[in-house]
């Protein structure tokens, strides 16, 4: 109907079959653009203010609408109803509304006007024959009046001024929208910024630590075990001697029975092989430690890669063992995934970040009511997508926060323990992935983290292909 409004205002006729708004008696038309030899141009923009004037009167609509053609569009409505759908069509400059007019109810239309956050901007000017107007409609929360019986030029002036400081406040609000979209984007540049020096500066440090480990943890290994077999050999040629000295010549035997006990030879035979042995599985511990750092960091890798999740993920848990494993149990169930197109050094950070928050919940937890927790780690496929879910028997994230943790920089952890970054670096991370990060939470009993990401990258040659 606005289009059909418009169409006339240009002197341009609907096509035949084309929904027109029957005319309305209030409405007038701004005079349609012509050049000099008479044929109308390119229609120009109407950029006079928008009035929307509410009465029930057609006459009266048709009076006011005639009364501020000259400098403004008018657009009117019989009923509140009808008001109300023209404000949320087009966003008028001003509204008018007529307060005692039998069939619809002023008050009720600025009441739910005021209600609406995307319309209760709006100034609203109430037209009344009240004797005490000002009173009236301050009372009622109208923006300013206009007192029966009015002449043209009191009209005109309500409207201008009204107009005026609607314009003003449209431009401060748009003003305001664009300085906190650069404080955001700002605080976001200054988030990613954070978060790649961090983790290049943690993915270095690892891989250097893991590098530097890696080599005397190979030939500590590998000396233990030669020690293993030296001494498996030399146990067996020391039964053989046991057996060659009790054939021997009285005294001798004795003898080299007590050099024996005072050697304390049967204990030794006994426990080397136990304590080698637990000497090669700690050895291997530090080795898989070494390798998972190595599969954690993934420093100085610029491209994405295919790479197996659950294989990251059980990086991610062997590295951040110290930060649960005084807390909780894991309860780990790793799926059959795609290979997932990513960069595994930021993902591990994701996965990280989210343990730790786990951890730290079930530890919140474990202070107040003391037993151990538990994390469960599930990864799994949903078409072309792999979910991963972190949960954790914590405390669970209170309603009143529930929108502020994605926040950069907001946290409710002391200082040291916290700096409410984790879950922002995180989000920021999936979202490169063309990923998501969501949370299903309950007080009392828990939180998981899903997250989600497609299998392939826009770009992956399988995609293209
Ligand atoms: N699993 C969870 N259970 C309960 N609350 C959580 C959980 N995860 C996050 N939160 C809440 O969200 C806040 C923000 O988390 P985020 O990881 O962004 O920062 P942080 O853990 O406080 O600090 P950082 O991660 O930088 O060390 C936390 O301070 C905490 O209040
Ligand atoms: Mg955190």
């Amino acid at each position: 109907m606005w289009a059909a409004r418009r169409a006339r205002e240009r002197d341009v006729q609907p096509r035949e079959g084309e929904r027109t708004r029957v005319a309305h008696p209030a409405t007038f038309a701004a005079p349609p653009a012509a050049n000099a030899e008479g044929a109308h141009s390119a229609p120009l923009p109407d950029l006079r203010p928008l009035v929307a004037y509410v009465d029930d009167s057609p006459i009266q609509r048709a009076v006011v609408a005639r009364l501020l053609s000259r400098d403004y569009q008018v657009e009117a409505a019989g009923s509140g109803e009808e008001a109300l759908a023209l404000l949320r069509a087009q966003l008028p400059d001003v509204v008018l509304c007529d307060l005692v007019t039998p069939g619809f109810d002023g008050p009720d239309l600025l009441r739910r006007l005021k209600a609406d956050p995307g319309l209760r901007h709006l100034p609203f000017i109430l037209v009344t024959g009240d004797e005490h107007a000002a009173a009236h409609s301050q009372a009622l929360g109208a923006d300013d009046f206009l007192q029966k019986p009015y002449g043209p030029e009191r009209l005109r002036t309500r409207v201008d001024a009204s107009v005026r400081a609607s314009r003003m406040v449209r431009e401060l609000r748009a003003q305001h929208a664009e300085l906190v979209r650069v404080h955001s984007e700002s605080k976001r540049l200054e988030l990613e910024l954070h978060q790649a020096q961090k983790l290049e500066a943690v993915g270095r440090l690892a891989a250097g630590i893991a590098h530097e480990i890696n080599t005397p943890i190979q030939f500590i290994g590998d000396n233990t075990h030669f020690l293993s077999d030296a001494f498996g050999a030399m146990a067996s040629m020391l039964a053989l001697l046991r057996e060659v000295v009790a054939r021997a010549a009285p005294g001798e035997a004795e003898a080299v029975a007590e050099a024996a006990a005072r050697l304390e030879l049967d204990y030794f035979v006994e426990n080397v092989p136990a304590t080698v042995r637990q000497t090669i599985e700690g050895v291997d511990r530090v080795a898989s430690i070494v390798r998972a750092m190595k599969e954690f960091a993934h420093p100085d890798q610029k491209e994405m890669v295919a790479t197996d999740l659950n294989r990251a993920l059980q990086a991610t848990l062997d590295v951040a063992r110290n930060e649960y494993k005084y807390v909780a149990e894991l309860a780990v169930e790793l799926n059959e995934l795609p290979p997932v197109t990513c960069h595994p050094g930021d993902l591990n950070q994701v996965f990280l970040n989210l343990l730790v928050n786990a951890a730290h919940a079930i530890g919140d937890r474990q202070k107040a009511s003391g037993g151990r927790g538990r994390i469960g780690v599930t990864t799994l496929q949903d078409g072309g997508e792999v979910v991963v879910a972190i949960s954790d028997t914590g405390g669970g994230i209170p309603e009143a926060i529930r929108d502020k943790i994605f926040e950069p920089f907001f946290t409710t952890k002391e200082v040291g323990r916290g700096t409410g970054q984790g879950l922002a670096i995180a989000r920021s991370i999936l979202e490169q992935h063309h990923g998501s990060l969501t949370f299903e939470t309950v007080e009392g009993v828990g939180t998981i983290f899903f997250v989600r990401l497609p299998a392939r990258q826009p770009g992956d040659p399988e995609v293209v292909g």
